[in-house]
């Protein structure tokens, strides 16, 4: 349980607020780099700001404030140039940095006034990598967007996911380091939804956590497994801030405001060896829908779409003053134990947990990732198909969420051979 106080605390993201300076000081990614392929404009709102992500006719990505500053117009609706995005209002061009570089009328006008060298317009950094588009809208120096290990491997299909899901972050986020749902949320309730009443699945007997460089790690031991099995010697991964890494899918959960969560996943399947080497080209992104159209409901059909089930149940903000943890909610504990740790060292001035900003260090990341060596290395289809994880992944449609598009259904199904 927590109180009202540090509630608000770990959950308000808006600027000026604790968390949403914690949160500035990491990379976010609010966009994938083919959304681009057939438009210059994305509005976005992120961290209760509202923004306007562009790329401009010389390829420039820029992250800049939703209205123009002459009489608020929305940029939105502007137009990209060859160097900056133009408001459709009355012609005012900004740049990348957020510089007003014209002014149509004025320039004509008063050139001698410098009107333009007197206006700035909020903006902020904006990178590419690992086909999202990443902005930090925190205080320079930035640190590096991380390079996770994940992002240099080789022979995947990758794709990349939106959803958009009402409610706070932060319980999406203790959602990344609570291994005991997986059986209940993922396994049981999947039985039921079928209207089957068993068999349910093997019990979680112990779970572990373990903190490191990038997150914690959490490993489960359950009914019938060894403890020589990856699930309980590696685990999986809660990336920090705002991730759940598990070691073929990274899964974002961006905060747009203190009420709503931008779900991002970046997922990873391997080909098979028979159809090495690949070489993807573009990397598709969806967005999938979270309520289910025919009924008056959510979608739960997919893993993530249960999930979200769960977060959207919590409330629009979870009420953390009436719940009450048990032993299954140490990581829950920890998690909150170092985010309210992390605020008192920024207040201190000093980086919170995670910032990478050596060059050196940011290449190619490792973490945690129970089948690396399948990942890497690959399997043939024969093995891939008898493999209890990786077999669904390979064989089946999209399990994580619902609404793959047919265009990207059959990219996959060429890429794997099937
Ligand atoms: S409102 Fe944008 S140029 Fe006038
Ligand atoms: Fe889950």
């Amino acid at each position: 349980m927590l109180d009202e106080v540090k509630n608000q605390l770990l959950t308000q993201v808006g600027a000026g607020t604790p968390m949403g300076g914690l949160l500035r000081r990491y990379w976010m990614p609010i966009a994938a780099v083919s959304e681009f392929d057939d438009k210059s404009i994305k509005p976005v709102r992120l961290l209760g700001e509202n923004l306007t992500l562009y790329k401009d006719l010389s390829g420039t990505y820029g992250l800049v404030d939703r209205h123009c500053p002459h009489r608020r117009a929305d940029l939105a609706y502007g137009f990209v140039e060859q160097c900056g995005i133009r408001c459709n209002y009355h012609g005012w061009l900004f740049d990348q940095e957020g510089r007003c570089t014209e002014q149509p009328y004025e320039d004509v006008a008063q050139p001698q006034a410098n009107f333009k060298d007197k206006i700035r317009i909020t903006s902020y950094p904006v990178q590419a990598k690992a086909g999202l588009i990443w902005a930090y809208l925190g205080p320079e120096p930035a640190p590096l967007v991380p390079d996770w290990e994940p992002f240099t491997w080789k022979n995947g299909f990758v794709e990349i996911v939106f959803a958009e899901v009402p409610c706070n972050w932060f319980q999406c986020q203790e959602n990344s380091i609570d291994p005991l749902h997986f059986e209940w949320m993922h396994m049981n309730w999947s039985v039921r939804l079928k209207d089957q009443v068993g068999p349910y699945s093997p019990r979680h007997l112990r779970i572990e956590f373990e903190e490191f460089d990038y997150g914690f790690v959490y490993r489960r031991l359950r009914e019938g497994m060894s403890e020589s099995d990856p699930m309980w010697t590696t685990g999986r991964v809660c990336l920090w801030p705002n991730t759940l890494f598990t070691g073929d899918h990274f899964e974002w959960r961006v905060p747009i405001d203190d009420e709503n969560t931008l779900s991002v996943t970046w997922a990873f399947t391997r080909v098979p060896k028979e159809r090495e080497p690949y070489v993807q080209g573009a990397i598709p992104a969806w967005h999938g829908p979270v309520r289910d159209a025919g009924k008056d409901g959510w979608i739960s059909s997919h893993i993530m779409n249960q999930d979200f089930v769960a977060w959207v149940g919590q409330g629009v903000v979870a009420d953390r003053t009436k719940e009450h943890l048990g032993s299954s909610d140490r990581g829950i504990i920890l998690q909150r134990q170092r985010f309210l740790s992390d605020l008192e060292a920024i207040a201190r001035g000093e980086d919170p947990k995670a910032i990478i900003r050596d060059p050196a260090v940011n290449r190619s990341v490792p973490l945690p990732v129970a089948e690396r060596k399948l990942l890497v290395d690959g399997l043939t289809q024969a093995e891939l198909l008898k493999h209890p994880i990786l077999g669904h992944h390979y064989a089946g449609d999209y399990v994580f969420q619902a609404g793959r598009p047919a265009e990207v259904a059959a990219a996959f199904k060429e890429a794997m051979g099937i």
